[in-house]
């Protein structure tokens, strides 16, 4: 029996939405599928403005763009997160400053971000791992006693709370992904989440390669031109179309990840009170949305042997990221092994398991199974 760490979730309505956008010859976004799509994620996330785009990197491309990102700028970030986040504003000439994770949730450790402030600092980049949130009450602390922006990498948290709000409403922008491999997709896609309305004009233009053609579509301007900086960030009519099939369900697609999530945490738990595994710790404060299930093993050694074994048994289960302060671009912004000490510590252990929306209870036992034999 092969176990792939992902499969992706169909739930039935994705052609005949597909087909319908083929058929009204709307192809290009901005489209009914796309209002479609943001409309619902307004309504159901008490979001003030969602722009669909075509990547959770392209949203967060815009979110550099629209705080204004440049040279000399300094972002603080975890290290411990997908090169999107950082990129995003490197690009623009930004530079990241790393700060380390806290130890429970994997998170940016919000007790660490004040000393890394700087004169250069503009803008505060949290990531929710794993949809657990990030302490946010003291992050928006610290960014509004020293004027900071703050943009949510919420990829992975779509659907995800911390106290009453959902995550990506949070700070001044946030943003979703919609890829292959998260709990709701398109394939490739993501959107945008404007908090704050002076930053909605302008998101619309940037997304539309620097035009006024929003303003266009609805009638507002009788013909469109170039007024700003911007790029082609808007996902065609099919993915949108694709996307609300997902959308729509919302819930039922959390409701099946949580009863996975629940298999695994119930069974594993002798093992961690055996001392061979730590499973995930998600803070009284959090809802997740279940995007993944991971475990933390004694040491890396033992982590490699492990996922060595399952994979032998035809079980996916991988690491997750190398800490980029330890990555060949890290060094170029002066950073070295040591610098972090709890993300080397923590993210040399982690093992993801297979987990997606409809993976089957046998082959969870399965995976089970094969980590009592060799943790
Ligand atoms: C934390 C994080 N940020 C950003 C991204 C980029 O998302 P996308 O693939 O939609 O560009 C991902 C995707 O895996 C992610 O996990």
């Amino acid at each position: 029996m092969k176990i792939p760490l992902n499969n992706p979730y169909l739930t039935g309505n994705e052609l005949k939405y597909m087909k319908k956008s083929m058929e009204s010859g709307e192809l290009v976004g901005g489209g009914e599928y796309t209002h479609k799509c943001e409309d619902l994620l307004e309504r159901e996330f008490g979001a003030k403005k969602v722009l669909l785009t075509s990547s959770c990197t392209h949203a967060l491309e815009m979110a550099s763009l629209l705080v204004g990102l440049g040279s000399g700028d300094e972002v603080i970030v975890p290290s411990y997160t997908f090169v999107s986040t950082v990129n995003a504003f490197v690009l623009q000439g930004a530079e990241p400053v790393f700060v380390d994770m806290r130890e429970d949730t994997l998170n940016m450790d919000e007790s660490k971000v004040e000393e890394k402030i700087s004169k250069n600092t503009k803008a505060i980049f949290p990531m929710h791992y794993s949809g657990v949130a990030c302490a946010m009450d003291e992050i928006i602390d610290i960014a509004d006693r020293h004027g900071l922006r703050v943009v949510e990498d919420a990829a992975q948290g779509v659907n995800a709370k911390y106290r009453d709000e959902y995550l990506g409403t949070i700070g001044d922008l946030g943003t979703y992904s919609f890829h292959g491999t998260k709990n709701y997709t398109c394939g490739e896609g993501g959107a945008l989440v404007i908090n704050e309305d002076g930053f909605i004009e302008r998101a619309e233009i940037v997304r539309e390669k620097g035009t006024n053609r929003s303003k266009f579509l609805r009638g507002e301007i009788d013909k469109y031109t170039w007024v700003d900086i911007g790029s082609s960030y808007l996902a065609s009519e099919l993915t949108a179309a694709f996307l609300y099939a997902q959308l729509e369900e919302l819930e039922k697609i959390k409701k099946k990840r949580e009863k996975t999530f629940g298999f695994y945490h119930d069974n594993l738990k002798d093992l961690e009170e055996e001392g061979k595994l730590r499973r995930p710790v998600v803070p009284e404060d959090c809802e997740v949305n279940y995007y993944s299930y991971f475990v933390l093993l004694p040491s890396e050694k033992k982590r490699n042997s492990v996922m060595e074994k399952l994979k032998n048994s035809g079980i996916q289960a991988t690491f997750h990221y190398i800490p980029l302060h330890t990555s060949p671009m890290g060094a170029k912004f002066g950073y070295k092994k040591g610098d972090l000490p709890t993300t080397e510590k923590v993210s040399n252990r982690l093992l993801r398991l297979p987990f997606y929306t409809e993976i089957e209870k046998e082959k969870q036992k399965k995976v089970i199974e094969e980590l009592e034999r060799c943790v």
